[in-house]
């Protein structure tokens, strides 16, 4: 296992398979989009598994798909299941839309996926249409179902932004009620395609004590290591409740993941602007050592947190999370 120059094992990679996404959330990109990446930019998928067994022989031991939506991008099946037929490769998780998802979960299930996280912001059809332009609620929900039907791991990961969906953070709690689920409240970031967006955000101190207003039995649980969300219990609750520092970094000192961009983009941090690219490196270099050289020189060469990441970029943070996987 690789330890990066502050002693922190890197075992952990998420992997955006694609740039392109059928929702529209405000909170990541403008209502027109952005520009897709025309298709040889993106990383192939043979391209991809030969970068993972290259990295699962380095110690990633766990890889999340992400994008984009995942499920957009044609025979995403065909992909998930040679990353999991690889060496080394323990856990292979997915972070969806749930759009396009509920069809294809008992396959994934057989697949072995262990553990899904879900999107979605809110339960009101309304807002839903407002914060994602598109009128897709009742898809995401039959997803919701479809996981817990198949005793998936199951996280839902709401963007929360005063005025906008905070109302929505009670009725998501409640979720927790009765379903062996974790709702997760994200601090936004600026990645939008535009740049920061002060007036709406709430910090996670501020949504951990709404939710205590209404129920002061919450307290706090045991993180799993390397977690990037802190975790409540309820008193009388299936599920538990957490809340994800994004902006506010609070938990870079445990950070054990990089990231690969849809056109092979290294990011050490998701905060940095990408460290190098392997995409290029995997087309023009035969030599798997090669390549493994320089992807340790990058994991052992990290921003120490993501202010230090985001003060060494060469521009300030306005990409959109599409292009990279969050
Ligand atoms: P688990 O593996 O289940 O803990 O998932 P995760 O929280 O690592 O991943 P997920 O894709 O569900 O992301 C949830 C939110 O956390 C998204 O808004 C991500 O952008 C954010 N996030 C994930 N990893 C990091 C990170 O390393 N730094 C920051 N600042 N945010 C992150
Ligand atoms: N800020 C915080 N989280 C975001 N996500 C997408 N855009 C942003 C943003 N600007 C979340 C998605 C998804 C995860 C991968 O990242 O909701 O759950
Ligand atoms: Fe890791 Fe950067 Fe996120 Fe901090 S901000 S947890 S260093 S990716």
């Amino acid at each position: 296992m690789i330890r990066d120059n502050h002693g922190r094992p890197i075992n952990y990679l998420r992997l955006a398979v694609t740039d392109r996404c059928n929702l529209r959330c405000f909170y990541c990109m403008p209502e027109e989009g952005i520009k897709f990446l025309p298709k040889p930019h993106l990383l192939t998928f043979e391209e991809m598994v030969r970068m993972v067994s290259i990295m699962a022989e380095m110690g990633i031991n766990k890889v999340r798909i992400t994008g984009g939506e995942p499920f957009v991008r044609k025979d995403m099946m065909q992909l998930l299941q040679s990353i999991t037929e690889l060496n080394g490769i323990e856990q292979v998780n997915i972070t969806t839309n749930g759009v396009l998802t509920a069809p294809l979960v008992p396959e994934l299930k057989a697949l072995g996926i262990s553990s899904v996280n879900l999107s979605l912001d809110t339960l009101d059809r309304q807002r839903f249409i407002d914060m994602t332009r598109r009128d897709e609620l009742s898809s995401v929900l039959k997803t919701l179902d479809a996981l817990l039907e198949n005793d998936i791991k199951t996280k839902i990961n709401a963007v929360i932004m005063a005025g906008k969906n905070d109302e929505d953070i009670i009725p998501m709690v409640k979720l927790a009620k009765d379903l062996p689920v974790s709702v997760r409240f994200i601090e936004e970031m600026p990645f939008n395609g535009s740049g920061i967006n002060k007036e709406a955000f709430m910090s996670h101190t501020r949504i951990i004590d709404m939710i205590r207003e209404t129920y002061p039995s919450l307290h706090k649980l045991q993180d799993e290591p390397n977690s990037t969300s802190y975790n409540y219990a309820i008193n009388d609750f299936k599920g538990s409740v957490g809340v994800i520092a994004a902006f506010s970094r609070t938990f870079c000192g445990t950070c054990n993941r990089i990231r690969v961009t849809p056109t092979g983009t290294l990011k050490t941090c998701l905060y940095d602007d990408g460290v190098m690219n392997i995409r290029d490196l995997l087309r023009s270099e035969n030599d798997n050592g090669v390549i493994k050289e320089k992807l340790y020189t990058a994991f052992t060469n990290r921003a120490k947190d993501g202010f230090e990441a985001e003060s060494l970029r060469s521009a300030e943070v306005t990409e959109s999370m599409t292009t990279i996987g969050g």
